[in-house]
C-alpha cells in the first residue's frame, strides 16, 4: 500500500507538528479537534511553524503553500473515513483514546488502514483492543517540535501484525525522512523510559534547593552538550504532559524514578503548564 492519505486526530502541540511533518512529505492531511477554537489554535500553530520554515530557507514560499493546500481541518472524525493512516494525539487521557479508536474502527474503510497512537507512554494493545483490527493498531511516537526532531520511535503491541511494524518503518524513513527505532510496547518506550526520569531528577534537585534552574540547565547544556536544558526541557514538553507520562510508568512499574515530583503537580495544578501557557519553570 502507498499511504497518501493520511489523517491526525487532535491538533494540540503534537498533533500539529505531526499534521505538519505528513503535509510536508506530500500527503493529504484530514486533522480533527474537537471544536472550532482548538482547530483555529493548531491551524495556527501550523503556519506558524510553516513561516519559520519558510524564514529558516527549510522550504519555499511555494512548497509552503503547496503544503497548506494538502490540510484539511475539521471537527468531524467521519471525515478520516477515506484514510489510510490515521494518528492519534489526543491528550494523555486513556478513555479518550480507547473511544476514538473504537470511533475510528467503525469509520475507517479501508481494512488495510493502519491506525497510530502517538501516545507518550500508555500501553498500545489497550487502544487495540478496542478496535476490531488490533493487528492494524501501532505506536507511531513523534518528538517535539515534530518537524525539527528526526526520531519516530515505533511501537508493536503483543499483537501488532509485523508486516504493519514493517510498513510504517519503511513509510518514515523514505516518506517522512525519519529516523524510527523500535519498542516494545512497555512504559515509556524507549525514549520516555529514559527521559522523565532524568527530568524528574532535575525537577527534584530544584525542588530540594540544590541547584537554581538556570545552574541545571547551564550544566547540561555546557558541561554534556545537550540543545537545552532538563527544566527548560520539561517547559517545552509541558509540564502537564510530564506529570501524565511520570504516572503512567509509575504505576506500571512503580519505579520511584519515574514518581513526580511533588513541585510538578503544584505546577499544573497551579496553570503553569511551561510554554504552551506562557509560563512555567521559566516565562515563556
Ligand atoms: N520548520 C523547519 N525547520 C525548523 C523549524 C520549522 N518550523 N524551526 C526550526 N527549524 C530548524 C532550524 O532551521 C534549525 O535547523 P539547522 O540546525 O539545520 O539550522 C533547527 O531546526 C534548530 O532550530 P532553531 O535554531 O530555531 O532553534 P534552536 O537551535 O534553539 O533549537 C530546538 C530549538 C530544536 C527545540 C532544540 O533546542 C532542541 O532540540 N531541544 C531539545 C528538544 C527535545 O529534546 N525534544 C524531545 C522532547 S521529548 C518528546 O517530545 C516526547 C514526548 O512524548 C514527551
Amino acid at each position: 500500500m502507498t499511504i497518501e492519505r493520511a489523517g491526525v486526530i487532535g491538533c494540540g502541540l503534537m498533533g500539529s507538528g505531526i499534521a505538519e511533518v505528513l503535509a510536508r512529505a506530500g500527503l493529504s492531511v484530514v486533522v480533527r479537534d474537537i471544536n472550532d477554537d482548538a482547530v483555529a489554535a493548531g491551524r495556527k500553530r501550523i503556519e506558524k511553524s510553516f513561516a519559520k520554515g519558510v524564514e529558516r530557507g527549510k522550504m519555499t514560499e511555494q512548497e509552503r503553500d503547496e503544503a497548506l493546500g494538502r490540510l484539511t481541518f475539521t471537527t468531524e472524525l467521519s471525515e478520516m473515513a477515506d484514510r489510510q493512516l490515521v494518528i492519534e494525539a489526543a491528550s494523555e487521557n486513556e478513555d479518550i483514546k480507547k473511544k476514538i479508536f473504537a470511533e475510528l474502527d467503525a469509520i475507517v474503510t479501508d481494512e488495510q488502514a493502519i491506525l497510530a497512537s502517538n501516545t507518550s507512554s500508555m500501553p498500545i494493545i489497550r487502544f487495540a483492543q478496542a478496535t476490531s483490527r488490533p493487528e492494524r493498531v501501532l505506536g507511531l511516537h513523534f518528538f517535539n517540535p515534530a518537524p525539527v526532531q528526526p526520531l519516530v520511535e515505533i511501537i508493536s503491541s503483543v499483537v501488532t501484525a509485523p508486516e504493519v511494524a514493517d510498513e510504517i518503518e519503511k513509510f518514515s524513513t523514505e516518506v517522512l525522512g525519519k529516523t524510527p527505532i523500535r519498542s516494545d510496547d512497555r512504559p515509556g518506550f524507549i525514549v520516555n523510559a529514559l527521559l522523565i526520569p532524568f527530568l524528574f531528577s532535575a525537577i527534584r534537585m530544584l525542588e530540594s534547593g540544590h541547584a537554581t534552574k538556570e545552574d541545571i540547565d547551564t550544566g547540561m547544556v555546557n558541561g554534556c552538550a545537550h540543545p537545552m536544558g532538563p527544566i527548560k526541557l520539561a517547559d517545552m514538553v509541558g509540564l502537564d504532559t510530564c506529570l501524565f507520562v511520570g504516572q503512567s510508568i509509575y504505576e506500571e512499574t512503580g519505579d520511584p524514578a519515574a514518581k513526580p515530583p511533588i513541585l510538578l503537580s503544584r505546577m499544573v495544578d497551579g496553570g503553569l503548564l511551561g510554554a504552551k501557557t506562557g509560563k512555567g519553570f521559566y516565562d515563556w
